[in-house]
Parts: structure tokens; sequence; C-alpha cells
């Protein structure tokens, strides 16, 4: 089977260099595919730019994007466009994005099966008139997606949808959305955007938006009758909230505890029938700017808001004790506090006005002539919740009657210390627990309550008795998780155990301790400076003096790459364009950040991407040599890489007219790679993860020799910090689960995608191969699910077919991926370190080292890995002056 392909590649290969009489030709025309998909496209649309001729080569068209001639970016943005879209459009398999907003597209959107490269759809504002039902199926790459204000017929929102895994953004307003919000939603575990106003949507917010990443949550004014309605709790649980609107809906009970929420600027939940008082977590919060809670049935004191710049809407429709802030009065305050127990009934809210208990005619509530309750009747109510142990506050109380509600819980012990108490009647609920020991004067109704003086009960309750129950199921608790961490350091000490002995057997050169110390700094280098290289030519002394301010005019980038030119452009994606250039003769490509998915996120990742890479210096590292940042235009100037990625020579060798990679080839790769990472993990006091190791971040140079690079998502990590949380960034498939799942990012995450790149080296296959079997799609599950089988079988089935292996290399080959096996181990702890990874490939290199290939780190190898580091930073500059030496022409 993988033979046959094989055979079909060779042909396809050869009849490619049949056809080209230059290779080089080929290689900048574009797919025959693309083209005809591109003339159809331009034939169903209309008031296209005049660029758009059928026939014509679509990279040249304006708003068209390619990349090693494939179509990339779509962009029509606000034309004026009309006509419908092509099924056709499916075949433009390296499309990235399609931003087709604000024109007067119409009829239905057509499938856009199996394009996983698609990362975003723009399609908001048009006049398309229906979805398929599987419009998200395969569409794996998805992080964005607006289709706002489509008059699209009734649709719902489809599972397929749960594959996007590096969803963002889902932005579909105003857009005839009917049914309930999924589940699913909540578990994307990138998505930070949902907007889902002005639609037809019921229901109530799915419990998985707890422990969620959602930053912005839209969901406002639907339509349907019942619209979206429930208790609004589980926001309480999703700490990255900045902005929740879900005015003009049906939701119900208090405002949940927000202290969690530490980034909260937006709050409107005006129109909704909330009830209870204004949690002080809202009121206290410093990072509000907005909020609305006006025509709701909210109860209390009246909020002030500690924050003097919040916009405050909440002074119509709410049932606050008193018009203006200020304490209600104390039994009001005594009611509320039981209310609460209850949950905040919406027939209390409602019914309970004012700040005068008694005498108003409040629900439940029987006073005497001097103001003080003296009975509670709230039989009949199906209030839910619990007894609050605050009745024993109102000192007065002569009855109180729970009967026939859902009340579970115990009986609190503090009722007992009601002097008046004469009759207590909770008969038909769900409680539980021991019965308190009341005085004899009291009258107990408690049938109706089958788990009622059961000790084994759940309740909490205040007796001393039932106090006890949950401090002995708290040491048992404790007891439990004291055993699970002494299995856990078991196995942690078993693997280790594993590990320092696999390190042994291997006779490794290097062994490191866990307790040595990796500490570098940049400041306390003893470099040789004769090694570095005397600066020689003119140019060459300018661009020194220019990289030590490292801001370059954009002017001057523009000369560089002929105004950005087409015809320099070196790659391109969702991160923006890279150019070649040429500046005062050296060589540079130029980052040019276009497309800004979510406008200060980009800012962010400018930021950060620059502060590291001026600290973090490797000569496996892409150096940079310079940055923009004039005009709203953010550029990154790196050194030029003449061997392109690594994709492109592991992947499309057949396009490029390159021999594949030789499995000598591979090892160094690896090695480098492993390499540079190992140097990020263990930088100076901090440690730098890179988030998203993948073969296209993964430069050669004309010597097949590999450097890392795309920086812009590099995280620090507090030394004493082992993993912290962060917002999702990283590439669906090399994403490792603890971090997809969680977004706790460790270096350990950056050994998963390395254990994947490794898997890509040793079987030439892509992580995600949509022609493979569904279950075999991704290369780890396949990999980790055939590894188990027996080797000979392994290794004719996981080999690349392209190499040709002695017994020798075939060995070296298993080893690699018995490394593999390990770096993508589903627990991180489990996963070695990348100072192991480096030692187990580099005696492989050793032994398969090709003669003209000098590893200048292995001539002293009793060095101890500080040395090393600090002699690849000293040996950086000469390296970083030899590349632009070498290439000034
Ligand atoms: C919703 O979209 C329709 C057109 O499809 C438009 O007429 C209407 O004004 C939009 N409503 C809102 C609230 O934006
Ligand atoms: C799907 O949408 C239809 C309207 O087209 C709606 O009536 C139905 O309730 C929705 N079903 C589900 C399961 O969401
Ligand atoms: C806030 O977060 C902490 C830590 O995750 C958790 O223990 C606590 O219960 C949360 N508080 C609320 C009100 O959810
Ligand atoms: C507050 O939010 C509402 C919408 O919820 C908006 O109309 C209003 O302009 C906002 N006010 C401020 C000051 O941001
Ligand atoms: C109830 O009484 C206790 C003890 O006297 C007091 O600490 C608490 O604040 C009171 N609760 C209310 C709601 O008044
Ligand atoms: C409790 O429930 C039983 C059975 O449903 C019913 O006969 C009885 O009247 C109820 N008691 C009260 C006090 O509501
Ligand atoms: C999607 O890919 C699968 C597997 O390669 C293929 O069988 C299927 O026909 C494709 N679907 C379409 C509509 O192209």
């Amino acid at each position: 089977m993988v033979r046959k392909k094989r055979h079909r590649r060779l042909i396809v290969f050869l009849l490619f260099f049949l056809l080209c009489f230059r290779p080089i030709q080929c290689r900048s025309a574009t797919s025959s595919e693309d083209v005809d998909a591109m003339s159809d496209l331009s034939l169903s649309l209309s008031g296209l730019p005049s660029s758009w001729k059928p026939g014509s080569d679509p990279c040249s068209w304006d708003g068209v994007t390619c990349s090693a001639g494939r179509v990339t970016d779509i962009n029509l943005v606000s034309r004026g466009v009309s006509g419908s879209l092509p099924p056709s459009l499916s075949s433009l398999s390296a499309l990235t994005s399609l931003n087709l907003q604000h024109n007067r597209l119409s009829g239905p959107l057509p499938l856009l099966p199996n394009l996983s490269s698609l990362q975003s759809i723009s399609l908001e504002d048009n006049a398309f008139d229906s979805i398929p039902d599987s419009f998200f199926a395969g569409l794996l790459g998805l992080q964005s997606i607006t289709l706002d204000g489509l008059p699209l017929a009734p649709w719902n929102l489809t599972r397929d949808l749960a594959s996007a895994a590096g969803l963002a953004e889902f932005s579909a307003a105003n857009s005839s959305l009917y049914g309930p919000l999924p589940d699913f939603l909540g578990s994307l575990p990138s998505l930070s955007i949902l907007r889902l106003s002005y639609n037809h949507l019921s229901g109530t917010l799915p419990p998985s938006f707890a422990g969620s990443g959602l930053q912005q949550l839209f969901l406002n004014s639907q339509q349907s009758p019942d619209k979206l309605s429930g208790r609004i709790d589980v926001i309480g649980a999703m700490p990255q909230l900045t902005v929740f609107w879900i005015q003009t809906n049906a939701f119900t009970g208090p405002i949940p505890d927000l202290s969690n929420l530490t980034s909260l600027e937006s709050f409107n939940a005006r129109d909704n029938a909330l009830t209870g008082v204004v949690p002080a977590s809202l009121t206290a919060s410093l990072t509000l700017k907005n909020v609305s809670l006006s025509n709701n049935v909210l109860q209390g004191s009246f909020p002030q808001f500690a924050s003097k710049s919040v916009a405050v809407d909440i002074d119509k429709g709410n049932q606050f004790c008193r018009p203006a802030p200020g304490p209600c009065d104390p039994r009001v305050t005594v009611l509320l506090d039981i209310a609460a127990g209850f949950g905040y009934p919406a027939l209390l809210a409602k019914s309970w006005k004012g700040d005068q208990p008694c005498g108003a005619n409040w629900l439940g509530v029987t006073c005497d002539a001097q103001g003080n309750a003296i009975v509670l009747n709230f039989a009949n109510q199906h209030f839910g919740g619990e007894i609050s142990p605050v009745f024993s506050n109102l000192t007065s109380l002569r009855q109180l009657i729970l009967s026939s509600n859902d009340l579970s819980g115990s009986i609190p012990g503090s009722l007992t210390q009601l002097p008046q108490l004469q009759l207590l009647d909770v008969t038909n609920n769900s409680l539980s627990g021991k019965v308190p020991a009341f005085g004899t004067s009291v009258t107990l109704k408690l049938d109706g309550n089958p788990k009622l003086g059961d000790d084994s009960g759940s309740g909490g309750g205040s007796s001393p008795f039932s106090k006890s129950t949950p401090s002995s199921s708290a040491l048992i608790a404790g007891l439990i998780l004291a055993m699970a961490v002494a299995m856990a350091v078991v196995i942690a000490c078993s693997v280790g155990f594993y590990y320092r002995r696999r390190k042994l057997e291997e006779k490794s050169k290097h062994i490191l301790t866990d307790t040595q110390s990796y500490k570098i700094g940049l400041n306390g280098l003893n470099c040789n400076s004769e090694s570095i290289a005397p600066i020689s030519t003119d140019s060459l002394n300018q661009y020194s003096v220019e990289a030590q301010s490292m801001h370059i005019s954009i002017q001057s980038l523009r000369t560089a790459t002929g105004n950005f030119s087409k015809a320099n452009i070196l790659g391109s994606g969702g991160f923006g364009v890279v150019y070649k250039g040429n500046h005062n003769g050296t060589v540079i490509a130029v980052k040019r950040n276009g497309y800004d998915l979510m406008g200060n996120k980009g800012n962010e990742e400018f930021k950060a991407e620059i502060e590291v890479l001026r600290k973090v210096k490797h000569k496996n590292l892409v150096a940079l040599v310079g940055f923009s940042n004039e005009d709203r235009e953010r550029l990154l100037v790196y050194e030029y890489m003449a061997g392109g990625t690594l994709t492109e020579r592991l992947f499309k060798w057949q396009d490029t007219g390159e021999p594949p990679l030789n499995w000598n080839q591979r090892l160094v790769i690896a090695l480098d790679v492993a390499r540079a990472i190992e140097y990020l993990h263990s930088f100076a006091q901090e440690s730098y993860i890179h988030r998203d190791l993948k073969p296209s971040n993964i430069l050669l140079d004309k010597d097949l020799r590999a450097k890392v690079s795309d920086f812009g998502l590099v995280k620090l990590a507090a030394d004493n910090q082992k993993s912290m949380q962060t917002r999702l960034a990283g590439t669906f498939g090399y994403l490792a689960p603890e971090y997809a799942t969680t977004g706790r990012v460790s270096t350990k995450v950056d050994v998963y995608a390395f254990g994947v790149i490794l898997m890509e080296l040793i079987t030439g296959r892509k992580v995600l191969d949509e022609t493979q079997d569904p279950e075999d799609i991704h290369l780890v599950a396949f990999f980790r699910r055939k590894f188990s089988q027996e080797k000979d079988k392994f290794l004719t089935e996981m080999m690349d077919q392209t190499l040709e292996l002695d017994e020798e290399a075939k060995q070296s080959w298993a080893e690699v991926g018995d490394l593999a096996w390990h770096s993508t181990t589903r627990e991180p702890h489990q996963r070695p370190d990348m100072s192991h990874a480096v030692n187990r490939l580099a005696p492989l290199v050793d032994q398969w080292r090709p003669t003209n290939y000098v590893d200048e780190d292995d001539d002293e190898p009793s060095m101890s890995l500080t040395e090393r580091m600090e002699r690849w930073q000293c040996k950086d500059t000469t390296f970083t002056t030899y590349t632009f030496d070498s290439t000034l022409k």
C-alpha cells in the first residue's frame, strides 16, 4: 500500500521533470487545480478588481496571496462584490484565510470539506442565505470564523465544530442560529471570543463553560420565545472573562461570587430576571468599566461600585431596599440571608419590596405589633437549597414552616438556640443528617424526609456531631491524597531511574544530575575576544552599528524588499508574510505581521518576540537582526536561511526538485533542534518555552543545519514554577494533551512537540494526514499504537520509504523511534528533559557523522552543559558575523 503510493509519487516526480525543462520555472508556477478553482470563482462573482481575469495566474490578482504556487489568502473586503461562492472553492487545499466580509455575496455557503489548513473565515455582512449542516466538518485548523448578520435559513451548531481545537473566535451574531448552546463550546481549548447575540438560542449556559478560557461572551438579545435562561453560577468559574453580555434574556437566580474574575471589564445583564444581593466581588472590582443591571429583581442595599470610573446602569426596575446606597434594615438583612439559602427564589424577590418586612405584605412573613417576625411560613413554594443557620438571628421567631419544598442538607444546630420557637415543620423535603436536640417545648414535624436522622448524610449543619462528619471525611481525603502523592513519587522515581539507567547504558558522555545548576548569564561570560572574527567590510560595519540599536527604518526595509514586492515573498500564513530582502548587501528575511487576528494580541506577541530574541542567542536559533514598528507596521528582520523550512525539505521535496533528506541529515537536524530547545529551557535564571515547535518553524541553512524560529509564542516561566497557565497558542497536532486541555504550559510541551517532529522525520509522514483512515489521521496516535507491535513489523510499516538504511542505521532509526515514543508520553512528567534528548541523539550523530560534518561542540566531550552553553554563546558572535559576512555579495 505504502509502496504503491511511493511509486505513484515517483511517477509524478518524473512527469514533473519531463514536462518542465527547468525545474526552477515549475517551482513558481501556480498549481493548475488552484488556477481552475480561482477561474471558477472569478466567473461566479461580479464587481471584482480588474486583475481577476479567468485563466490568468491567480497569484497576480489583487487580494490574492500565494505561497509555493498555492493560493493561501483571498481578501476581498468591502469591494461591493456580488454573486455566489462555487463548490469548487473546496479544492483550494492550501487556503489559510478567506476574507469576504462586507460585500453583497448571496446564495448558499459552499461546503469546504477537508480544507484543514483554513484558519480564518470572515463572511459577515453579506447576503448568504444558508449554511450546509456539515459546514464545519474537516475544518481542523480553524482559528477564527465570523458569520455575523447573515440572513441564513435557521441552522444549529453541530459537533463538527468540536474538532477545531485551535478555534479562538466564533462570531455568528444575528445569523438565525437556533437550538441550545452545545456543551462542547466550553471544551474548545482555545476559544476566547464567542459572539452569538441576536439569534434564536434557548436553554442554559453549558456547565462546560466552567474553567474554559472564554474571555468575551456575547449572548444578548435572543429572539426565541424562551430566550436563554437558568442560573449564571458557572461564570464564577470563568476566571478569564472580560466581557459578559447577556442582556435581554430570561436568566434567573443571583449573580455568583466573581472574585476569581480578575480582568472583568464589561458586565451587562440588563433586562433579565436576576435576583439576590449584588455580590461585593462585583462592586469591589477595580477592572470593571461598564456594568448594566437595570430591569432585574435584584435585592439588598443599593450597590455602590468601588471604581470611580465605572459606567453604571442599575437604578431602573430592581428591588433594592432603598433607592440609594446605604444599609438595609437589620431584619431585611437577615431575611435576605435566609433567602440566599434557598438560592434567592424569584417569588421572594418579587414580593419582598422596600425596607419594611412587617406590614408590607412580605410573602411568608408574619410580625407582631412591635415589628418582630414571629412566623415564617414558606410551605409548598418549591424552594430548593438549604435551611440557613441565619434563621437563628430572628430571636422572636415562634413558628418556622418549611413543609413540602425541595430543601436538602441538614437542620442547622443553631435553630435550637431560638428561645421562642414552638413549631418546626419540615415535612416532605429531602433533608438529611442528625436532628439537633431541640427543647421539649418545640413541636417537630419531620415526616417525609427519608434520609433524616441517618448520620451518613452529606449535610453540613453546625451541631457538634455533624461538624465532626466533614472533618473525618477530610481526614480520609487527606489519607488518599498522601497515598496518591506517595505513588506519584514512586512512579517518578522509577521513571527517573529508568532514564538514568538508559543514559548509563548509552555510555553517555555528558551525564547531568538533577541538582546540577544550568545557570548561565550573558554578562558573566568569559568569551575569548579573539574568537570573534574581525569586521572587515564597510557595509558590514554599518550593519553592525545598526544592529546594535536593532531598529531599522521602515523605509530601508521597503527598499530592501522592493517595496514588499510579491516576487520576494518567501512564505505566508496566519502570522503574516515573510519577504526576502537585500539590506545594504546583506540578505535578510523580513516578517510582516499583516493579518492581525485579535488586535492587541499581535502587538503583545511582537514585543514578546523582540524581548526574547534580544536575550537568547544560540547557533541553532534563527537570529533577529532588527525590527521596525513605524506606521502601525510591525516588521521583524531575521537572518536569511537559504535552505527553506523543514516542512519543504521533508514533505515537499518533490515540488522543489531536491532529493529527499537522507538519514544522516535528519539526525543532524534533530540534534540541532534538540540543542536549541535545550538552550531555551535552561536559559539563565529563566526558562523559555517555545510553545509552537513544528517543522515550518525549523529553518535550514545551505548545509542543511537547522535553526529554530518563530519566538512570538515563547513564554517566560519563573524559576520556581514548573508549569503555568497561559492562553493556548500552538498548532494542532503538535499540542501536548495537558496543554490543549488545561492551558498549563511547561517545558514538557516542547518535548512533546519535539517527539512529534522526530516521528515525522523517521516516517516522512505529516502529523495530520487526511488521506489515512480516520483513526490513523493523527500521526502520534498511529505511531504509538504501532510501536507496541513487534519490531520488524514496526520498522517496515513506519519507516519513510525514501530512506535506504543498512542494519546499523536501522538500529539508529529505531533508537530515535524510541525517543519519539517517550517524548510523546501522555503524562508530562514521564517525558524526558530536552537534555536527555540531546544526550541520546549526540552519539547517533557521532556514529553517522558524514566526513564533511563538523560538530564543533563535540571536540571536548568532557565539557559540562554550562561550559558548552557558554561556548555556544561566545561562538554565536563569531557565527553570526560569519553568516553576514558570507552573505555579503
Ligand atoms: C440583523 O440582520 C438583519 C439583516 O439580516 C438586519 O436587517 C438587522 O438590522 C440586524 N439586526 C441587528 C440587531 O443587527
Ligand atoms: C435546530 O434548529 C431548529 C431550527 O432550524 C430548531 O427548531 C431546533 O430546535 C434545533 N435543534 C437542535 C437540536 O438544536
Ligand atoms: C476561585 O479559585 C480558587 C482556586 O482555583 C478556588 O479554590 C475557589 O473556589 C474559587 N472561588 C470561587 C468563588 O469560585
Ligand atoms: C456600556 O455598555 C453598553 C452596552 O452594554 C453600551 O451601550 C455603552 O455605551 C457602554 N458604556 C460605556 C461607558 O462603555
Ligand atoms: C446573625 O447573628 C450573628 C451572631 O450574633 C452575627 O454574627 C451575624 O452577623 C448575624 N447575621 C445577620 C445576617 O444579621
Ligand atoms: C406530605 O406528602 C404526603 C404524600 O405526598 C401527603 O399526604 C402529605 O399531606 C404531605 N404533608 C404535608 C404537610 O404537606
Ligand atoms: C475528504 O477527504 C477524504 C479522505 O481523503 C475523502 O475520502 C473525501 O472524499 C474528501 N471529501 C471531499 C468532499 O473531498
